[in-house]
């Protein structure tokens, strides 16, 4: 988890978050999953007053899918360099540096994009934020599925040659 953790600090130090990252207000479309929870909560009307974005990252996605501010908004990542540049560009937005252990309470919206696969224990990831979520509310893990044209190709080339899943 350190090495991760320091991995993700060098991408964002380095500015490649813009691999995963398609979030600008110039953008008419997210990509597929975070399109699929914006169109989710528009078609079903929902109106969230607590969101908790878990592996919040520089906390875009946390911006874009509510810039209310009198909603509860909160964003955790481990990375120290993505919590500090999310508190710069969202003030207004509570990030919390830190894992699963800095979960408080419960929300009525819980995401975690792109993140469970990157755990040591998906499945203490899961319990803690089916917990974090109220009882009528939304919980969102999202994670790529690599049983597909792509994905074989990349997972033969990492086994084969270690081929990193960003270029760059
Ligand atoms: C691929 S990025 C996705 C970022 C963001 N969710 C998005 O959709 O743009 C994965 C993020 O999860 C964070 N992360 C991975 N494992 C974590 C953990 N155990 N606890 C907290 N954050 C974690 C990383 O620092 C990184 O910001």
């Amino acid at each position: 988890m350190v090495d991760l953790r320091e991995y993700y600090n060098k991408l964002y130090s380095e500015g490649k978050e813009k691999y995963w990252n398609d979030y600008s207000d110039s953008n008419q479309t997210l990509s597929g999953s975070r399109q699929f929870i914006i169109d989710l909560v528009k078609r079903k009307n929902l109106n969230p007053s607590s969101i908790l974005d878990f592996g919040c990252g520089e906390g875009n996605f946390l911006n874009y899918f509510s810039k209310k501010a009198n909603k509860i908004r909160v964003g955790i990542d481990f990375s120290s360099v993505a919590i500090e540049k999310a508190k710069s560009f969202y003030p207004k937005i509570n990030f919390i540096l830190g894992s699963e252990d800095k979960i408080e309470g419960t929300y009525d919206f819980v995401t975690s994009i792109g993140v469970i696969e990157h755990t040591d224990d998906p499945a203490l990831h899961f319990k803690k934020l089916y917990i974090a979520t109220n009882r009528k509310g939304h919980l969102f893990i999202v994670c790529p599925n690599h049983c597909n044209t792509r994905g074989i190709i990349w997972q033969t080339l990492s086994l084969l040659f270690d081929f990193p899943i960003f270029i760059g």
